[in-house]
């Protein structure tokens, strides 16, 4: 696929179905969901923006995220409980380079449905979407050393630890250190090779 066929791809990225999650464009309507974990400052500890301190903080994060919709910005996907109806996380695209086939996801999920293996299985869902409609070479993720639950997400998903980057990310005003995890498209079964 060329840069503007890969352009117009992400433009119109769809919806990803989970057995217990739809991975959808954020609405404005989604305000009060987000509000509830983006506020929340242990959920915040290793994510790069502060914790909103208001509905209007939420407010501008959805401006900010509908703009790059309309931009066609690198997917970024509310993350919808089935279940229960709300909108209970994130996940993102940080970045896709059409020339290197390489594309970098990001993720957060409000604090009361971890460990349940929920994003585990978005990043599944991300990650067949970035080989097989994308068609990208190589997806990776970085987080803090610190964030255990996330690492362990990149390995459950077959991630490979590639090494620690030095102050790789500036985390609430500290440089901090990386763990780099990839996974390449001839490591992953079930794409479209
Ligand atoms: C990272 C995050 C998305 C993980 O989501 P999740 O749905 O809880 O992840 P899963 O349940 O699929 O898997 C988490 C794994 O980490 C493990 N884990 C969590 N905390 C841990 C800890 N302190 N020490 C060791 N293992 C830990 C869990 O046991 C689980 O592994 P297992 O299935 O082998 O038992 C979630 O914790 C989160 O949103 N954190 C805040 C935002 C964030 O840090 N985002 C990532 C930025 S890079």
């Amino acid at each position: 696929m060329d840069a503007a066929a890969l352009q117009q791809t992400i433009y119109n990225f769809p919806e990803l179905r989970t057995p217990r999650l739809l991975l959808r464009r954020l609405r404005m309507e989604d305000a009060d969901d987000i509000f509830a974990y983006a506020s929340d400052p242990p959920m915040t500890r290793f994510v790069f923006w502060e914790p909103h301190r208001t509905l209007d903080d939420t407010r501008e994060y959805l401006q900010r995220t509908l703009q790059g919709y309309a931009d066609g910005l690198p997917p970024c996907w509310g993350i919808q409980h089935l279940g229960e109806g709300v909108v209970i996380g994130g996940c993102a695209f940080h970045e896709v380079s059409a020339m290197n086939l390489r594309g970098e996801i990001g993720y957060a999920l409000a604090r009361k449905y971890w460990g349940q293996g929920l994003m585990t299985e978005a990043v599944r869902a991300m990650l067949d979407y970035g080989f097989n409609t994308l068609q990208l070479n190589r997806i990776e993720a970085r987080c803090d050393v610190e964030n255990t639950a996330s690492w362990r997400v990149m390995e459950k998903v077959g991630m490979k630890f590639e090494g620690v980057l030095r102050q790789n990310i500036m985390l609430h005003g500290r440089a901090r250190d990386a763990r780099m995890y990839a996974i390449l498209r001839e490591e992953r079964s079930g794409c479209n090779k």
